[in-house]
């Protein structure tokens, strides 16, 4: 038996990255995969050709995740589509760093709503079928910046940070309708987000993760795994950390 066998999952930012690497894990764990992609459309047509080959329904569709009412129509889309939702992971995100004094308030704004906004809006609106269901799963993804805070990225810090009271409430609100609410916070992970760094910024950061090497993206796909899976049935309102022992 699979681990999501039946079950029914919405992966938000999986064109690429970690999302990508979670809506392979969930399809190859038997889930039925719903997720989601903004500009990168090439990517995120190819990845729904690819998931069916797992055999489960699979549905890629383009949808800003920050925009409160295209995460309803998402949500409304994929029950009418699958005829059900499970489980969601909220893993969309985006950087645009800048030490405070040089941060303008586009940088603010758009961090805040891309990483922030959207996880508020899409598990407002997914939560209504999993109340009906009196079942269900979020996953929302932090950072270890948003426990310990790093210069250059107070806007993204304060987006991760945010989506662990979030969630800590959501656990708390949701709980007695057997809906469980978990956050990843993982810390360095190779995918483009982090491509971008000084490979000698790279190398520092390595020395100092206990493990002595960066994260891959299927050490956090795992992690989510476990989490949208009934071996967590227990595990509500908590943080776990994919670091290497970087926290
Ligand atoms: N990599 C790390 O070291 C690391 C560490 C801690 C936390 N994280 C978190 O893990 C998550 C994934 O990171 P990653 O490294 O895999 O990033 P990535 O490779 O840059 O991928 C980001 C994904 O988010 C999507 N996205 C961006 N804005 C969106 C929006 N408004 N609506 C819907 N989708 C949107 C992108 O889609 P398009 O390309 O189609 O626009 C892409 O699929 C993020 O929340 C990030 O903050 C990453």
């Amino acid at each position: 038996m699979k681990l999501l066998e039946g079950k029914t999952a919405l992966i938000t930012g999986a064109s690429k990255g970690i999302g990508r690497k979670i809506a392979e894990t969930f399809a190859a764990n038997g889930a039925n995969v719903a997720f989601t992609y903004l500009s990168s459309v090439e990517k995120g047509e190819a990845l729904e050709k690819e998931l069916q080959a797992h055999g489960t329904k699979i549905k890629g569709y383009r949808s800003d995740a920050s925009i409160f009412e295209e995460a309803e129509k998402l949500i409304n889309d994929i029950v009418s589509e699958f005829g059900t939702l499970d489980a969601v992971v909220n893993n969309a995100g985006i950087t645009k760093d800048g030490l405070l004094l040089r941060m303008t308030e586009d940088q603010w704004d758009d961090v805040l709503n891309v990483n922030l906004k959207s996880v508020f809006n899409v598990t407002k609106a997914a939560s209504r079928i999993m109340m009906k269901n009196r079942k269900g799963v979020f996953i929302n993804m932090s950072s270890v910046v948003g426990v310990q805070g790093n210069a250059g990225q107070a806007n993204y810090a304060a987006s991760k940070a945010g989506i662990i009271g979030f969630s800590k409430s959501v656990a708390k609100e949701l709980g007695s309708r057997n809906i469980r609410t978990n956050v990843i916070a993982p810390g360095f992970i190779r995918t483009e987000m982090t491509d971008v760094l000084d490979p000698k910024v790279v190398e520092g950061w390595e020395q100092n993760i206990p493990l002595k090497r960066a994260g891959e993206t299927e050490d956090v796909a795992n992690a989510c795994l476990f989490l949208a899976s009934d071996l967590a049935s227990y595990i509500n309102g908590q943080v776990l950390s994919v670091c290497g022992g970087m926290l």
